[in-house]
């Protein structure tokens, strides 16, 4: 396989089914989380427009750990009860926010980003962590990007054993 970001093309939902290709092809074989962490968010990075940071935050059973990511350095823990980064850990649901300005509790780790979209990452019914993405524009997700991305959380949830 390459490892390069491939180019992507078609209706927005096409070009998510071409990176969580590439997403899958990359975890393929590899059950290490944290290779696999890394490889996805760099890949996701790369690939779309408008982001300022993309990543994993990690549950250590007590609260969430930043993992690999890429963007500026970033809060090194999240409690479950903060953040966006919190509720989606403990709701379990997709959080799209989006204007993180007026999301109670937001913790603005880069002051450049507007909007948000956080993953929860269930695996066997336990907490894994959250996939986040940060955007400097305001409304940058909509539904389909939530379900493209949902799909690359897919991808390593499914990596692991
Ligand atoms: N904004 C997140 C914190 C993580 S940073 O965006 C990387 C939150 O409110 O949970």
């Amino acid at each position: 396989m390459s490892f390069a970001t491939q180019t992507l093309a078609g209706t927005k939902p096409e070009q998510y089914a071409q990176l969580a290709a590439q997403a899958r092809a990359l975890v393929e074989g590899e059950p290490d989380r944290i290779a696999n962490a890394a490889n996805l968010a760099a890949l996701v990075f790369h690939s779309l427009p408008d982001l300022n940071w993309v990543g994993f935050y990690l549950y250590d059973g007590t609260e969430l750990v930043v993992g690999p990511f890429q963007g500026q350095p970033a809060c090194v823990r999240i409690p479950l009860d903060k953040g966006v980064c919190g509720a989606a850990a403990r709701t379990r649901q997709t959080q799209r926010v989006a204007d993180v300005e007026a999301f109670p509790g937001h913790i603005a780790c880069d002051a450049a980003s507007r909007s948000e979209l956080v993953v929860p990452l269930v695996h066997g019914g336990e907490l894994v962590g959250v996939f986040d993405l940060d955007s400097p524009r305001v409304n940058r997700f909509d539904e389909e990007d939530q379900h493209g991305l949902e799909s690359i959380a897919a991808a390593f949830v499914e990596s692991l054993r």
